[in-house]
């Protein structure tokens, strides 16, 4: 049966099947394909979009912005407005589906892109919450499929280390189980992932033949990896000790003894960004200064040739904009 995503919302990759996933994944390759042949977009025509930020971000306002001017829609970025302060969510997300064809919101708590697509009756993008990144995870995908062409995903061994869960380690994990690869969790237990949330995931995953697994063992994980993943140690919205977590995740830094222990001279090192890699930004130097190093990955292996962190930012804008096509044009 044809895929047709028309008026769905995007709010978490559990909500998808494995080949809707492909789908949007083929659909990214053939919008990139056609902004490098110069061909002009025009899916989005007429189409009015929001985008709602209740956390920071720089990729992914800019890529759902970028994309939407590439095929022809028109962008409100919505700053200083009544949501959640002097109107309820339910009132305007049903004044937000009066104006526009498509919703992107980024905040802290799930429930809240689940709301706004109950109420506002056209589809909404989750941009990030705490517990999900779909969007990110779609860009991750085509990566991995441009950077290993001769594997399918289905074959790829995905290693997240660090904060195994947050909400990146959680958006991979949805998106490993449903196209059936081998994903490990690496971190130590105090922050390793909700055994209800693993469960579930679990299920999924036996369907698909997918390995997802969880383990504080750095040899064990990382072994014949085709990718690792990282993302920042502390998460935006989290209120916590930065010397304390620090200290839990130091042996999860990504480190070139990391890569080597792989055994893989070609593995792939990945992350969302942004990231603390070197010294270079305010709160780095701030922590630097109290003795606390919360770079979770080192600059070497950043730059290094394994890294491939700016093309999966790119990635970002195709893969958006495959989902604002799939979703309303
Ligand atoms: N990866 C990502 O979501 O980046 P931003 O926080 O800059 O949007
Ligand atoms: N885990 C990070 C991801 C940023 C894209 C955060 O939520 O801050």
């Amino acid at each position: 049966m044809a895929v047709n995503l028309k008026g769905r919302s995007f709010l978490t990759l559990n909500d998808f099947t494995p080949e809707e996933i492909q789908y949007l994944l083929q659909l990214s390759k053939d919008l990139k394909a056609k902004k490098r042949m110069g061909i002009k977009g025009t899916a989005l025509e007429r189409k009015n979009i929001v985008l709602l930020f209740d956390k920071s971000s720089t990729r992914t306002r800019c890529a759902f912005e970028t994309a939407a001017y590439e095929e022809g829609a028109n962008v409100t970025y919505l700053t200083n407005s009544q949501f959640q302060v002097k109107e309820s969510l339910e009132d305007s997300a049903k004044v937000l589906g009066r104006y526009y064809d498509g919703i992107e919101y980024r905040g802290f708590k799930q429930e809240v892109v689940e709301k706004l697509a109950q109420f506002s009756g056209v589809p909404v993008w989750n941009g990030l919450t705490d517990v999900d990144h779909p969007t990110q995870v779609l860009a991750d995908f085509l990566t991995l499929q441009e950077k290993i062409p001769h594997k399918p995903l289905s074959n790829i061994k995905l290693v997240f280390t660090g904060d195994s869960r947050n909400n990146m380690a959680y958006a991979l994990m949805y998106g490993a189980a449903k196209l059936g690869m081998h994903f490990v969790a690496l971190g130590p237990e105090e922050l390793s992932p909700d055994p209800e949330i693993m469960d579930n995931i679990q299920k999924y995953a036996e369907k698909t033949g997918a390995k997802i697994e969880y383990t504080d063992n750095v040899d064990i994980a990382v072994n014949k990896a085709d990718a690792i993943y990282t993302d920042v140690w502390v998460s935006m919205g989290e209120d916590v000790d930065y010397a304390e977590r620090a200290k839990l995740l130091e042996p999860y830094r990504v480190t070139a003894k990391m890569i080597q222990k792989t055994q893989n001279d070609n593995v792939l090192f990945m992350h969302c960004l942004p990231s603390y890699h070197d010294f270079e930004t305010e709160n780095a130097k701030k922590m630097k200064d109290q003795g606390i190093d919360i770079r979770e990955v080192t600059d070497e292996i950043f730059r290094s040739r394994h890294s491939v962190v700016f093309d999966e930012a790119e990635n970002r804008l195709h893969t958006i904009k495959a989902v604002m096509v799939a979703t309303i044009s």
